[in-house]
């Protein structure tokens, strides 16, 4: 297992370039299955999960090639199979997404269980139930979900919660559909949006509303198309979030303003400042760090992927932070390694912000408070996910003294090139 080796208390200061985003260009390469012809992808992050993307499309038969350093072209005219191999299940969210692809050029997919994590159970409830509701019979057995449809037809999907998945599975499944698809209470990311501007590109007809519904009408075949993925928004802020902690000064070519609106909010509000220029966005520090209460939410609130650099972040501010996280029930395992660091967190089950949330009920740790500003010396993490992950690099910089972090492959899923990317801030990060 690679590891990362910091040696903190440098500040970052100089220029990198965001890389696409890891959660609008998995998805855009399974959309690319819902055509004959070829769709080409800009911006692609050299990421762990585009790699493991492109091996479950190439063994479903779709052609896929780099054709220069981040773009990608995809070819799904000959899409043979039909079963996405067990092997795959809990790698990723990705399987779950082919069913829509599938059930459109072969009326029937095998898509294997995507189990919980040490986030939260993550189950797949919303797209299982919308997908009948489209018309497909869907049935676990053993490790996989079958499902079969002559043609998916379209309807009302009101989804419990606006889960980002669950929105993007009715999307795949709807655009090729008979008929007209609502989905109310849709997620509405930045990633979505992207992934809708290329299946509108590619033929499709959506229209988003102002109510966070979207509506499908059924086109009889989509072609090809050539996107650009919009630039990671949860790199970004990680960065910025890193450059504010350190006291350092990182400008972040590509960065879009639109779409971390949230995030540079509560990053002010705290003390870091931002100035947007054309070509991207440079963080620093405007003044003192103090405390903030903040709670995460579906877009436009704050994104849970924010959480975890921002709670570090959060350590070297004056005061009592309060973060209450409502998009998933346990995310909060990671600050265990920070509190070892000298961070003084505390979590709690009860919804410490404005508003109860889902989780209010029963033993989900959700709500945090962390008082600051405490000195963090390095020590020795392991990597329990990707979000956390890159919240112990930033620590790891903030710290006074070495610091070892086990499990560097999960940074590596969604991250491209970070320790060279920290290299060229200043920061010192090898991986051994
Ligand atoms: C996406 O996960 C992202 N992953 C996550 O990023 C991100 O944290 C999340 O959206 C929220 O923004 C990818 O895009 C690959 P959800 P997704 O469905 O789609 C519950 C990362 O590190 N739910 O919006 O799986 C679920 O348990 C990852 O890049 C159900 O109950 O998230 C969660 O509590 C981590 N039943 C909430 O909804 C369902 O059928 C939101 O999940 C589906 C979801």
């Amino acid at each position: 297992m690679p590891t990362y080796r910091i040696e903190g208390g440098s500040p970052l200061r100089g220029t990198i370039r965001a890389s696409g985003a890891k959660n609008a260009a998995t998805k855009e390469i399974v959309a690319a299955l819902l055509t004959d012809d070829t769709v080409i992808l800009h911006n692609v992050p050299r990421i762990g999960d585009v790699a493991i993307t492109v091996d479950i499309c190439r063994g479903l038969g779709a052609e896929i090639d780099w054709i220069a350093e981040d773009t990608l072209r995809i070819h799904a005219a000959d899409l043979r199979d039909v079963d996405v191999p067990v092997a795959f299940s809990g790698v990723n969210r990705i399987p779950v997404l082919l069913f829509g692809p599938l059930l459109h050029r072969h009326g029937r997919a095998a898509v294997p269980l995507v189990g919980g994590d040490d986030i939260g159970a993550r189950p797949v409830d919303f797209h299982v139930a919308a997908l009948r509701r489209l018309g497909a019979t869907v049935e676990q057995e053993g490790q996989t979900w079958q499902a079969r449809a002559r043609r998916l037809k379209g309807t009302l999907i009101d989804l419990p919660y606006p889960s980002v998945g669950a929105t993007e599975s009715v999307l795949l499944s709807s655009v090729l559909a008979e008929g007209t698809t609502v989905i109310r209470n849709a997620a509405v990311e930045p990633e979505i949006m992207d992934q809708i501007l290329l299946l509108q590109k590619m033929g499709a007809l959506i229209a988003v509303e102002v109510d966070r519904t979207i509506i499908v009408e059924g086109v009889a075949r989509l072609r090809g198309a050539e996107h650009r993925v919009l630039a990671d928004r949860i790199e970004v802020a990680s960065f910025a979030a890193a450059a504010v902690a350190t006291d350092g000064d990182v400008f972040i070519e590509g960065a879009e303003q639109t779409t971390i609106m949230a995030f540079s909010n509560a990053l002010r509000r705290v003390g870091g400042d931002f100035d947007v220029r054309p070509e991207g966005i440079r963080f620093y520090r405007g003044g003192e760090l103090t405390a903030i209460a903040l709670e995460t939410d579906v877009h436009p609130g704050f994104a849970t992927d924010w959480q975890q650099p921002f709670v570090v972040l959060l350590t070297q501010a004056r005061g009592l932070s309060v973060i209450h996280e409502t998009v998933y029930e346990r995310r909060f395992g990671y600050t265990r390694e920070l509190r070892a660091m000298g961070a003084t967190i505390q979590i709690y089950n009860t919804c410490v912000g404005a508003k109860a949330c889902r989780y209010r009920y029963g033993d989900h740790p959700h709500s945090c408070l962390v008082q600051g500003p405490t000195p963090l010396r390095g020590t020795r993490m392991t990597i329990p996910d990707l979000r956390a992950g890159f919240s112990y690099l930033i620590a790891a910089l903030v710290a006074h003294g070495e610091s070892k972090i086990d499990g560097a492959q999960y940074v590596e899923r969604g991250y491209a090139v970070i320790p060279e990317k920290i290299d060229r801030l200043g920061g010192r990060c090898t991986v051994e």
